[in-house]
């Protein structure tokens, strides 16, 4: 089993990593490969197509989604949020129905309203939304910091530990017979009578 990692920060080995390697290390710990892909500045730089295309490509093997970002004037990165507008209309089939998860990392403020507009890329997307014993949060300015923010760090290993059960649990239904649901054709009425 696979979980597929985006680092939406514009820096490659800072909070948002440190972060989503306590969760690599738990979800390794139990039998589940890792792979995170750094979006950086490809977001915004011309290079948008082919980080879309190398994480929808990994989706299309992977067992689960996790997407990090820092808080940037309390929201998601911008680039993140451009990134995830592209993923999910290029990768909508090969994300849906795989658990989810988002965490975030603010030196102090903003932490929440980021986490909501991240979770509504699972929620609109039928994906089971995978939680932590408190919000997906850890918080300081550089990984040294993170790493002291005890609390956030157990946040992290207890999400790893929860989405592992729920990646083991999604297989023992499948070898038990439990179909996954068949998508429907959409129905559109943006609100026109
Ligand atoms: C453009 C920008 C805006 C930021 N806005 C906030 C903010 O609103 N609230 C906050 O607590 N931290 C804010 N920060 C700090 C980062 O969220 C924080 O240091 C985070 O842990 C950095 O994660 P990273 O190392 O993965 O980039 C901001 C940082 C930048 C660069």
């Amino acid at each position: 089993m696979k979980v597929v990692m985006v680092n939406g920060s514009r820096r490659e080995n800072g909070c948002t990593h440190t972060a989503l390697t306590e969760i690599a290390k738990v979800l390794q710990e139990n039998g589940i490969e890792t792979e995170e892909y750094f979006i950086g500045e490809r977001a915004m730089n011309g290079q948008m197509n082919e980080a879309v295309k190398q994480v929808a490509d990994a989706m299309k093997t992977a067992d689960g989604f996790i997407v990090g970002s820092p808080v940037y004037y309390a929201s998601p990165s911008g680039e993140v949020i451009a990134f995830l507008d592209r993923l999910f209309g290029a990768a909508e089939t090969d994300l849906r129905f795989k658990p989810g998860a988002c965490i975030t990392s603010a030196r102090r403020g903003g932490t929440t309203a980021t986490l909501d507009v991240l979770n509504k890329y699972f929620l609109y997307n039928q994906m089971p939304l995978v939680s932590s014993r408190y919000w997906n949060m850890v918080h300081g300015s550089n990984p040294e910091e993170v790493r002291k923010d005890e609390e956030g760090m157990q946040i992290m290993q207890t999400l790893g530990t929860n989405m592992a059960w729920i990646l083991k649990s999604i297989e023992a239904g499948k070898q038990a017979g439990v179909e996954q649901p068949q998508a429907k054709q959409k129905v559109f009425t943006n609100f026109i009578r």
